[in-house]
């Protein structure tokens, strides 16, 4: 590859450095975007292609020029998918490296394809195609990762575990109604997903430089032949928008923030003092030094991409801030934030499905657990209303006191005796004790949404219907 400088000239005494060749060099080290923009090959290739078609059907190239454009440029992806080709620094980005290869493949003929075109529409085609398909594969990935929950959240409908507020037990829970959140939750980004698509669905080339061309094209048929709804409707807004790629960040970084509280859970969840999950070997590493050690690694690192793409997201954002219309060159920045972000959306969407699907759920402890806490109280204080007909905010007090008996004993509410809730209220009966297990708190919580089975399936089979 020839990302390298070869220069002669002598560096400056100033400010040279490690410039060895002074300005000229360093001006070609900023402006140059194929160290990372070659990513773009196959959308600058198809892009290219569409646009000479159109020109042959416009009568603006001749046909014969337009088959030695196509051929020429289907000879430089293969010579790319190969590796067998040469990237030049010096021919800045991958528009003109393309270019230049095919002038010398084909000669003047190469010379014809960039009419009525410039690199600022091309740039922001191939970036949109980039993206699009970018987005498709999110959503795919995002649609096996919903399935792995639904299979686990099936798997364990029954499952009762302690609910959380605060991190503090708050009332008992299955583990399919906690698995179908996050089905919500990337459900919810999924949508995201399909709207951006959407937004982004129009094609940017003929928009020229910035005004558009006196050249007679049909910027309709380029769009349908890329794969476009329409083309964009303003060449102004054309060259110098990257909504689509803020929105991808967007997107991007609240996939991620759902994925950071997933992995939290999962570290949680994996330690020995919580023992709810145990992690597939694959998904962790044990420690040089503590041979007792198991530790969850891969949702340290999804914890830790959701930075790396918020990062990606501010970066973008305010590289475009304040911008004047149209194009600017800051907008060649726009590139290495959204690559690294797709790298890491992915690769944490990967590892989550895979810890998802391949980890051990300990029903014992999570039952141990959800019965702890004095989880049930809610239940109780329910009780009370329902069959002594008291006020909730009286049998929340009741309850209360209830609780606070049972703590000073060491107990759990269930192994109070009834004399000793007679005590506290009267209308208590035996049939109490029937509310304050943890099975009967979830199977009792059948409003739309709630925990109890029953009402998880039907979430579960709502799901399953639109995945
Ligand atoms: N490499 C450039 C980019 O990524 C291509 C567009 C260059 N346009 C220009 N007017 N210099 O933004």
């Amino acid at each position: 590859m020839a990302d390298d400088t070869t220069d002669t000239k002598s560096s400056n005494q100033m400010w040279g450095g490690r410039f060895a060749s002074g300005p000229d060099a360093i001006m070609e080290e900023i402006n140059a975007s194929i160290g990372f923009d070659k990513k773009l090959f196959a959308q600058d290739i198809r892009g290219s292609i569409a646009h000479a078609t159109m020109l042959a059907h416009q009568g603006i190239i001749s046909t014969d020029d337009k088959d030695k454009i196509v051929h020429g440029l289907n000879t430089i992806l293969s010579e790319i998918e190969s590796g067998n080709f040469e990237f030049s620094r010096q021919l800045e980005d991958i528009h003109m490296n393309v270019e230049a290869r095919l002038a010398t493949l084909i000669g003047p003929a190469a010379g014809r394809l960039h009419t009525a075109r410039s690199r600022n529409d091309q740039v922001a085609l191939d970036f949109r195609l980039w993206v699009k398909e970018e987005l498709q594969k999110t959503e795919q990935m995002l649609t096996g990762l919903i399935a792995a929950f639904l299979d686990r959240a099936e798997e364990h409908a029954e499952s009762v575990m302690p609910g959380f507020t605060h991190l503090q037990t708050a009332q008992p829970v299955t583990f399919g109604h906690h698995c179908m959140a996050y089905v919500e939750m990337f459900g919810r980004d999924r949508s995201r997903v399909r709207h951006a698509i959407e937004h982004l669905d129009e094609s940017p080339i003929g928009a020229a430089a910035l005004a558009g061309t006196g050249y007679p094209i049909d910027r309709h048929m380029t769009a349908k032949a890329l794969g476009f709804r329409e083309p964009t409707r303003n060449s102004i807004d054309t060259v110098s928008d990257r909504d689509f790629a803020i929105e991808f960040l967007s997107i991007a970084a609240i996939a991620g923030m759902h994925l950071s509280r997933l992995a939290e859970e999962i570290v949680i969840w994996s330690t020995p003092q919580f023992g709810f999950v145990r992690l597939s070997d694959a998904f962790s590493t044990g420690s040089s030094i503590m041979p007792q050690k198991k530790n969850p690694d891969a949702a340290e690192l999804v914890r830790a991409k959701t930075g790396r793409i918020n990062g990606s997201l501010v970066a973008l954002l305010t590289i475009m801030k304040g911008l004047p219309l149209a194009y600017s060159k800051d907008m060649q920045e726009d590139k290495e934030q959204v690559f690294d972000a797709a790298e890491s959306l992915e690769l944490a969407i990967a590892a989550m499905t895979g810890m998802v699907r391949d980890m051990t759920v300990n029903t014992a402890r999570m039952k141990a657990a959800a019965g702890s806490g004095y989880s049930t109280a809610t239940d109780l204080a329910d009780w009370l209303v329902r069959e002594a007909g008291l006020p909730f905010r009286d049998a929340h007090h009741v309850t209360g006191r209830a609780v606070a008996l049972a703590e000073s004993k060491g107990c759990d509410l269930a192994e109070l005796p009834l004399s000793d809730l007679q005590a506290i209220h009267a209308e208590i009966t035996d049939k109490v004790y029937d509310v304050l297990t943890v099975e009967a708190s979830v199977a009792s919580r059948k409003s739309f949404g709630g925990t109890a089975p029953s009402e998880v399936r039907r979430q579960i089979a709502f799901w399953r219907a639109r995945n």
